[in-house]
């Protein structure tokens, strides 16, 4: 049975599709069979970021509608662990009977599924996810997104659901200032609970362009942290300084 993780935020562009994919990425380099959901209609960006490079024509919305998953996930020529479901149409039509069917079916054909959900507080398709999935709210390093995303976490957290925090985009000359301190307090106070940190890297930036990031590299090195700590395995948070 696959693990099921939602990728959420508060506020947009905090990097949810960047840390979906590098999540994906290291799974998938642990010889986990993984499949992404695209949840962001109008604005989908996964295939861009793992090189996909035919046109995606069919969407999640054609497998609720009875089209075989098999017959329209799209794969990465480099990484043939990882799935893609684009993008459907418009997440207001999706029915959540539906949803919920598709939910419980690629539960048992992946090892692990990860949906990239955009950011809002529209949490209607969120009722449809098994109650033991797992919700990675991500945030950049200003009190203003983590707050916004312990607003999240909170709301996720009278809903059933638990949720980790993800700090994106990680500076370390920053985080000597006083803004870390603030985000050390709205951490504590908000009993969010962090589950890594990303640092912020041109290689990110990039992604969409190259479709790949250095195993050595800082980035990559996050995500691995993070995919194991989500497998369950005890991994310290690194000195900041090699983040
Ligand atoms: N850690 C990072 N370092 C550098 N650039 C990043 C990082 N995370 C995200 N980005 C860039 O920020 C932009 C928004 O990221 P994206 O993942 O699309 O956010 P969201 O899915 O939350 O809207 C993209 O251009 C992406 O390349
Ligand atoms: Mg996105």
């Amino acid at each position: 049975m696959g693990e099921i993780f939602s990728v959420t935020s508060g506020k947009g562009g905090v990097g949810k599709s960047t840390v979906s994919v590098g999540l994906a990425l290291a799974f998938s380099q642990q010889n986990l069979k993984v499949l992404l959901v695209d949840m962001d209609e109008g604005l989908p960006c996964l295939d861009l970021m793992l090189g996909i490079e035919e046109p995606c024509i069919f969407t999640l919305s054609d497998i609720l509608l009875g089209k075989e998953i098999s017959d329209t996930v799209y794969k990465p020529k480099k990484y043939p662990n990882i799935h893609l479901i684009s993008a459907p149409e418009n997440t207001g039509m999706i029915d959540a009977f539906a949803f919920t069917n598709f939910v419980n079916k690629v539960k048992q054909l992946y090892d692990i599924v990860i949906f990239d959900f955009p950011a809002g507080i529209d949490f209607s398709l969120y009722t449809c996810l098994p109650k033991e999935s797992l919700f990675l709210t991500v945030a950049f390093p200003d009190p203003v997104t983590v707050r916004d995303a312990s607003v999240v976490s909170r709301k996720l957290y009278g809903m059933g659901y638990n949720s980790r925090l993800i700090i994106n985009s990680f500076r370390y000359k920053l985080s000597k200032k006083q803004i870390f301190k603030n985000i050390d307090q709205i951490i504590d106070e908000s009993a969010l609970r962090l589950l890594g940190i990303v640092p912020q890297s041109e290689e990110l930036t990039l992604l969409s362009v190259k479709h790949k990031l250095n195993p050595q590299g800082n980035a990559m090195k996050s995500f691995q942290r993070i995919s194991k700590r989500l497998l369950g395995d005890n991994i310290p948070l690194p000195n900041p300084k090699k983040i």
